[in-house]
């Protein structure tokens, strides 16, 4: 399996930081905060992967993570999206890259101690989401469960005003090869971007999205709450490893 990191966008939210620099290299603790997808992915088993950039920080990525060789990566190349056109866009971008094979997609705001290995190693086709009770749903892709099965959930909705569930839908998601076609299939939401839930929905639809709950800390990093959470809690991990 091959990996996508998504760690394009110009981060608006997070202006003046992102004046700077990319949001991805932006630190987390001790480290930018592209290197921990860097190592969910490589933890995972997964050694050829694809940064997806973009804006006008593009090219601080190569000092920072030149060929991948620290990371323990066997390949890694990058690609430019031009346009704000949405996670399911910059995707799409990687079709040539994945060839085919099936790919883990990760963005690149998102932290997690979580081990998807598992998940990777028995993915058998379709979909695999990733799920995370959180406080805020509305903030994030939120599944809605079936009454009566409470296992199976029977749409996704994109920050919806009333969540229907606890969970948000993480930046984590397995594809299968069949991802590049439903994304030529897509049309902008009303935020003007090919929607990344969008693509799921047509898996569930097809009948072949599997969910997976997160075990351990997920955050995303694209708020400063969300950035000083993200902070926090590593800060707290790895002070906590060191004085072992
Ligand atoms: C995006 C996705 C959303 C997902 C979230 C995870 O949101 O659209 O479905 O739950 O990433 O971080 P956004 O980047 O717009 O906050």
């Amino acid at each position: 399996m091959k990996g996508i990191i998504l760690a394009g966008g110009l981060a608006t939210r997070l202006y003046p930081l992102t004046h700077a620099t990319n949001k991805h290299l932006l630190p987390v603790f001790d480290q930018p905060m592209i290197y921990y997808p860097i190592m969910t992915l490589v933890s995972a088993g997964i050694d050829d992967v694809i940064v997806v950039t973009g804006g006008p920080h593009a090219g601080h990525f190569l000092p920072v993570l030149r060929n991948g060789k620290d990371f323990g990566l066997r390949h890694l190349e990058y690609t430019y999206q031009a346009n704000n056109g949405g996670i399911a866009e910059a995707l799409g971008l990687c079709e040539e890259f994945a060839d085919g094979e099936p790919v883990c997609v990760i963005l690149g705001d998102n932290t997690t101690d979580a081990d998807i290995r598992p998940s990777v190693e028995q993915f058998s086709g379709g979909a695999t989401i990733f799920l995370k009770a959180v406080p805020d749903p509305q903030r994030f892709g939120c599944p809605v469960f079936d009454p009566d099965d409470p296992q199976k959930i029977v749409r996704i909705e994109e920050k919806p005003a009333n969540p229907q569930s606890n969970y948000a839908v993480t930046g984590l998601y397995i594809y299968d090869g069949g991802v590049f076609d439903i994304v030529r299939t897509l049309t902008p939401s009303d935020r003007g971007e090919l929607e990344i839930t969008d693509v799921n929905n047509r898996y569930l639809e097809q009948g072949t999205l599997s969910w997976v709950e997160l075990s351990g800390f997920w955050s995303d990093a694209g708020t400063f709450e969300s950035l000083y959470r993200t902070n926090r809690y590593w800060a707290e991990k790895k002070s906590a490893a060191s004085s072992l």
